[in-house]
């Protein structure tokens, strides 16, 4: 079972920033502004932090305890902590659900370094002054560049995670994180000094209750949840097995939980302003960060600039989760078939960028292709989001709620005997369970 010494993080701090890394992505900003957008704004807020106070962050504490406590990749600790049990089978979900969503992942990211490059001479060049629509499309349904631009970020990826744990992945997250905050403060100052901010705030903020009747609301909170705290996919199971015992994970955890919603929020200040400011529809869908930006951008004096400073953060937050969706795969690579790390990155990533292909083709050659009767990259994001994310919580759920004495799950989550940790503990065996499988049945039209 001993794979000799396993890597560690360089400090506590690396680890907290790395882990806000995966955490932080283009579910904050690209997701998180659209499905507001389509679900109603501010009902749909409330219910957010409700699942992320009582679903996300007791999973995410359930998450790094499973894995500081294996010190093994996903499929490695079911194996180490439960041998010979059913749970083993639960890893292999996980890395199926990682490998989907790298692999779509880094289609969009492939388009925002596409749009960071653009904005570095100026902004798009349209073939008509304006027509950012025209532009995404013809980008987009292009055969392959696109499919380059995915390679070039799959690669940067791949180079991090080749470089290590403390080296590559830890060093890498020290100058995306700051450079990712000071950018999104700086930029949601402007936005809001926008005239018609107001009423962005507004609708971010203000509550169409009747959006809660629609089941579909619900799953989609989850989903969006799970997404942006990267609950359920064995990122943060894996960063933890990098851990040392010292670091108190309730703390952190939170720490993380909170920054991550701050940050979403923060990033709809950006959005939702500069939307109504310019007298846009926020329900645009998942194109609302390619077309309606850069036709805000456009009209703005200095909006270039501005373009440019949103791009390179964006980019960041999408580089530092995908680095963290590779881990998962390589981490497992590498103790199965003990090879070296740059070899297992570079052949994983490889492979995601098969997978990547069909999906970049989705928007050209492959645009009558339907999965879930969506393209293929938003029916894969469907699957991998509003279905494995949460069966894989529920498995990490009832996993440390169920199938670990009570007592060892308190103490290896540092909760000890205390309040929090039984309402912690609760939370894992009922509350979070529950609503999880409420939530899926009803999507699924069983309730
Ligand atoms: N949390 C990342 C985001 O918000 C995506 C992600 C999902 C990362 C799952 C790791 C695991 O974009």
């Amino acid at each position: 079972m001993k794979e000799g010494p396993r890597e560690r993080w360089g400090s506590q701090a690396g680890f907290v920033l790395a882990a806000l890394g995966s955490a932080v992505g283009l579910g904050n900003v690209w997701r998180f502004s659209y499905i507001v957008g389509e679900s109603g704004g501010g009902a749909f807020l409330l219910l957010y932090f409700l699942i992320v106070l009582f679903m996300g962050l007791p999973i995410l504490i359930a998450e790094f305890t499973i894995g500081r406590r294996a010190q093994s990749d996903v499929v490695g600790a079911f194996q180490n902590l439960a041998p010979r049990t059913p749970w083993a089978g639960g890893g292999y979900l996980i890395l199926f659900g990682s490998f989907i969503i790298v692999s779509y992942y880094a289609v969009i990211a492939g388009w925002i370094a596409k749009y960071l490059v653009a904005y570095l001479s100026g902004g798009p060049a349209t073939e008509t002054a304006g027509d950012y629509t025209g532009y995404f499309e013809q980008f987009v349904s292009a055969p392959f560049e696109p499919l380059l631009w995915a390679f070039g970020f799959l690669a940067a990826t791949a180079i991090i995670v080749a470089l290590g744990v403390r080296r590559g992945i830890e060093g890498a997250n020290k100058v995306l994180m700051p450079l990712l905050i000071v950018l999104l403060v700086g930029m949601a100052i402007f936005s809001l000094n926008l005239s018609g901010a107001s009423e962005g705030v507004s609708f971010l903020f203000k509550s169409d209750w009747s959006a809660l009747k629609d089941p579909d609301v619900y799953l989609a909170a989850l989903g969006q949840a799970f997404f942006s705290l990267g609950v359920g996919m064995g990122a943060m199971l894996t960063y933890g097995s990098y851990l040392p015992r010292t670091v108190r994970l309730p703390g952190v955890a939170s720490m993380i939980a909170i920054s991550d919603t701050l940050i979403a929020l923060i990033a709809g200040l950006v959005i939702f302003p500069a939307v109504f400011s310019f007298g846009v529809d926020p329900a645009t869908g998942p194109a609302l960060v390619f077309i309606v930006l850069p036709d805000i951008f456009g009209a703005m004096p200095g909006g270039a600039m501005l373009g440019l400073a949103f791009f390179v953060l964006l980019s960041a937050a999408a580089l530092s989760s995908a680095v963290s969706l590779l881990e998962v795969l390589v981490a497992y690579v590498i103790r199965r078939w003990k090879w070296s790390r740059p070899r297992a990155a570079f052949t994983v990533t490889a492979f995601v960028f098969l997978v990547g292909v069909p999906v970049s083709l989705g928007y050209g050659l492959f645009a009558e292709v339907q999965l879930f009767g969506r393209t293929i990259l938003d029916g894969l994001d469907f699957f991998a989001s509003e279905i494995v994310l949460p069966v894989v919580g529920l498995l990490f759920a009832s996993f440390v709620g169920w199938s670990w004495p009570r007592r060892l799950a308190l103490r290896e989550a540092d909760f000890g005997e205390t309040m929090l940790g039984k309402i912690w503990l609760l939370t894992l065996r009922y509350l979070a369970p529950i609503i999880i499988i409420l939530i899926l049945l009803r999507s699924l039209g069983v309730l």
